[in-house]
């Protein structure tokens, strides 16, 4: 391999620069050149000898096998299981439960007769024993190996057969000593990212690559491997909170806007069948600035609980604090408020909270959003038998939002009873969901507002 002069690789988006710079010129990230070898690229140095074989778009198409890890969230939030030949990255903070979740799925698959390899570069074989004993899972069948030699693990796999899945925890750790970085380094993790994922391809098996992300939320040195994967998953959660919800962010054979919803018990990552019912455990009726959200994460109806404070301000310009929504929206939807319907809210320190530490980035939310503001502010509390949704528009009014039937029938199973929504526009039937649930279409903010009196 011919070799270069050192030069400056760009840790955020792996471009390469000749000298340092505070700013990388490909990708703009500040404070991300490190200096590292790149390797020098062989141009073509003879004629190519094969051609490329040209077809057209009109072919036979057959839909990717789907082999379930038997983790039912994990298989949705894949849009129906794994992908054989498919590279799948699995981010999140350190801590979360990514080591967890994957062992459990390895273990799930192993227990249905699939080998399975699981390779940590991050933990010994002792500490992953132990950790399958309090998960309960000692008896699995699957395949151990603590490595962090990509030389020695790739030797493996050509060997090995039949191997349907193997977890990679984490790619940070992996190294090949080709490459002269240090683990970790964007060219480490694209050269082995880029073997472990030509021997998927080649071998047939399902990869899995453990990846953390650091602060900024930002895959570290993954990044590189968004482009090369054919899924990426996040796994999210507030520490605090002993729920994690898996999330796609990219997929190849399927949706992004899945969700897998998990609960972290001292026996592991256990699968939640109704979110909505998790996420409303804690809330307390009759309370004034709550309100419930009737809202949509993927194809799932959720219901979530909306909490704003309103409190004098002590003087210096209004605090508007927020967890779990945008902002920016917030100020839209005060200014909005103020400004045609009247409510006095500029006066006041603003602080929304999304309950149960859930991040919600419908604009769906809206409605639910004022209703927790109008409550907070008249101090009245809203129906505890009440769900809400729909979006504001900056002249006040209601905007209708995909899938209501959908939320109304998780509003319904749960056993609310009424629903603010938008106006229909046209007249279609509700039919399913009618019969139990009192509906109250709105075409503006003020007409919410309106059903707030403020106790005197
Ligand atoms: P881990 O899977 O090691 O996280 P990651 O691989 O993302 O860094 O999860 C570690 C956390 O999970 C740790 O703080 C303890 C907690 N945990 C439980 O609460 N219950 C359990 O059964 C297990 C195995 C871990
Ligand atoms: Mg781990």
């Amino acid at each position: 391999m011919a070799k270069a002069a050192a030069s400056y690789v760009c840790q955020a988006c792996g471009a390469v620069a000749p000298k340092w710079a505070g700013k990388c010129e490909s990708c703009l990230e500040w404070n991300t050149l490190l200096e590292g070898v790149a390797e020098a690229r062989p141009g073509l140095v003879r004629k190519p000898r094969s051609r490329l074989a040209l077809v057209g778009l009109d072919g036979g198409v057959e839909p990717p096998a789907r082999l379930l890890s038997g983790i039912g969230e994990l298989d949705r939030v894949l849009g129906g299981g794994l992908v054989a030949s498919s590279a799948i990255l699995v981010g999140g903070d350190p801590g979360i439960g990514k080591s967890t979740l994957m062992l459990q799925a390895a273990a799930a698959l192993s227990t249905a007769g699939r080998r399975v390899l699981y390779i940590s570069g991050e933990e010994s074989i002792e500490q992953i024993r132990l950790r399958a004993r309090r998960l309960g899972l000692e008896r699995s069948t699957l395949e151990l190996a603590a490595s962090i030699n990509v030389r020695d693990i790739s030797g493996a796999l050509e060997a090995e057969r039949d191997l349907a899945m193997v977890v990679i925890d984490s790619i940070q750790t992996m190294w090949l000593d080709t490459v002269e970085s240090a683990p970790g380094t964007v060219t480490q993790v694209r050269a082995a990212g880029f073997e472990l994922i030509r021997l998927a391809k080649q071998r047939g098996f399902s990869l899995i690559l453990v990846g953390h992300v650091t602060k900024e939320g930002t895959l570290a040195g993954p990044r590189v491997l968004e482009h090369m994967v054919d899924a990426v998953l996040h796994f999210e959660g507030d520490r605090g909170h002993q729920f994690r919800i898996l999330r796609g962010v990219k997929n190849r054979f399927g949706a992004t806007d899945e969700i897998g919803v998990f609960e972290m018990t001292d026996r592991g990552l256990a699968e939640v069948a109704n979110p909505s019912a998790l996420f409303l455990a804690e809330r307390r009726g009759n309370v004034a600035g709550s309100a419930v959200f009737a809202g949509l994460e993927g194809t799932r109806p959720v219901l979530l609980e909306v909490q704003a404070l309103l409190a004098p301000n002590a003087g210096g310009s209004p605090r508007r604090s927020v967890v779990g929504w945008d902002g920016g929206r917030l100020s839209m939807l005060l200014a909005v408020l103020e400004t045609r319907c009247g409510m006095k809210l500029s006066g006041s320190d603003v602080f929304l909270n999304v309950a149960g530490g859930l991040r919600i980035t419908e604009p769906a939310a809206d409605l639910a959003v004022a209703a927790a503001l109008a409550s907070a502010a008249t101090n009245a509390p809203t129906n505890a038998t009440t769900v809400y949704f729909g979006e504001v528009g900056l002249s006040g009014e209601v905007r209708q939002v995909a899938q209501s039937d959908a939320r109304l029938k998780e509003a319904q199973k749960l056993g609310f009873e009424r629903a603010v929504l938008p106006k229909r526009v046209a007249r279609g039937s509700r039919t399913a969901v009618a019969e139990s649930l009192m509906l109250a279409e709105i075409g503006h903010l003020s007409d919410l507002v309106e059903q707030f009196t403020p106790e005197t």
